[in-house]
């Protein structure tokens, strides 16, 4: 099992090492390696059994060290950064060739983000190097929330994990690209389309794309636990699936049976989405055969959450 901990310093002189570490942000832990050294990220893709397809988020304590590693920032996608970062938005842009080509799985674009996180701020204007951080999960897996979640599934593949407390918006961060001068949203993510099309106007949605992804988060079965997820009416799927092997993931609703997760009981969307991925791990320990789950209301950090569950319902 690795250390969890809070030693800033002992985080930096693994990164500086070459070494690989679990590390909170806004969103959800990701699994941290020096960017710039391929070495290091080659590290990132074993310990996560990642398809050398798929492309790293780079991280960068602010806007100004971003340009250290991208090309020119198109004006609605700086507009974005200025009103947004630090926060959960991702931004796809052309990249420099200091970003190794394992990065960005041979893509001149780079997916670059300023997390939202004061732990993991610190760390980032501390070292002389951008973090490349895919989140802290098996591939195919869902996303950890949690220090502890990192430790029980990757815990015996890297030697730290930076313990920055329960991620405060529990939901990745949104990825956005500009192509022809448009925005478009190659995930949905903890950023809702509401604040983004209020700083830049109208934007277009490509996140359920299946062939090809752009994104391979945008792979439709992602995001999965390994129960079976079944998504619809709630009352209707209690009629067809026996109590005894199947827990209930509600949004508000109290259902009133033993094996059931409500994810806000105030009807909080945030609050849902904080807490999404934790239940969706307590309900893969628990002795049944069936998630029952429904959608959230679609607006709102609920798109989201619902994106999620429907990958998650499709595996
Ligand atoms: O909130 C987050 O974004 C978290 C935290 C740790 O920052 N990171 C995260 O990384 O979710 P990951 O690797 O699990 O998902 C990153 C997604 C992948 O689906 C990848 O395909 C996409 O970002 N991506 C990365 N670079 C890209 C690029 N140049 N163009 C399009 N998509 C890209
Ligand atoms: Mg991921």
């Amino acid at each position: 099992m690795a250390e969890i901990g809070t030693d800033i310093q002992k985080a930096i002189t693994l990164l500086q090492e070459g070494e690989v570490i679990g590390m909170p942000t806004e969103t959800v832990y990701g699994l941290a390696g020096n960017a710039i050294d391929g070495r290091a990220v080659a590290r990132i893709f074993a310990v996560k059994n990642r398809p050398a397809f798929d492309p790293l988020i780079v991280h960068v304590p602010d806007l100004e060290t971003a340009r250290q590693y991208v090309e020119n920032i198109p004006e609605k996608a700086e507009a974005l950064a200025n009103r947004f970062w630090p926060g959960p938005l991702t931004l796809v842009l052309k990249k420099k060739p200091i970003i190794p080509d394992l990065v960005t799985s041979g893509m001149d674009t780079v997916g670059i983000r300023c997390p939202g996180h004061a732990l993991t701020h610190r760390l980032l204007k501390a070292l002389p190097f951008p973090l490349a951080a895919p989140s802290a999960n098996p591939f195919g897996y869902v996303s950890p929330t949690k220090a502890q979640h990192v430790n029980e599934q990757l815990g015996d593949s890297i030697p730290y994990i930076l313990d920055g407390g329960e991620c405060n918006v529990g939901i990745e961060s949104t990825i956005i690209g500009i192509e022809e001068e448009q925005v478009i949203v190659y995930r949905l993510g903890g950023l809702t389309l509401e604040k983004i099309e209020s700083v830049i106007g109208k934007v277009i949605l490509q996140s359920h794309s299946t062939s090809n992804p752009k994104a391979p988060g945008q792979l439709i079965s992602h995001y999965a636990p390994s129960r079976k997820v079944l998504l619809g009416n709630i009352p209707a799927l209690m009629q067809q699936y026996d109590e005894d092997i199947s827990a209930i993931l509600s949004f508000s609703h109290d259902y009133g049976v033993r094996n059931q997760i409500i994810l806000s009981p105030t009807g909080s969307i945030e609050e849902a989405a904080k807490n999404l991925f934790a239940a969706l791990r307590r309900l893969d320990k628990m002795n049944i055969n069936f998630i029952l789950a429904e959608l959230a209301p679609d607006e709102g950090l609920g798109r989201a959450i619902n994106d999620r569950l429907r990958r998650a319902s499709s595996s």
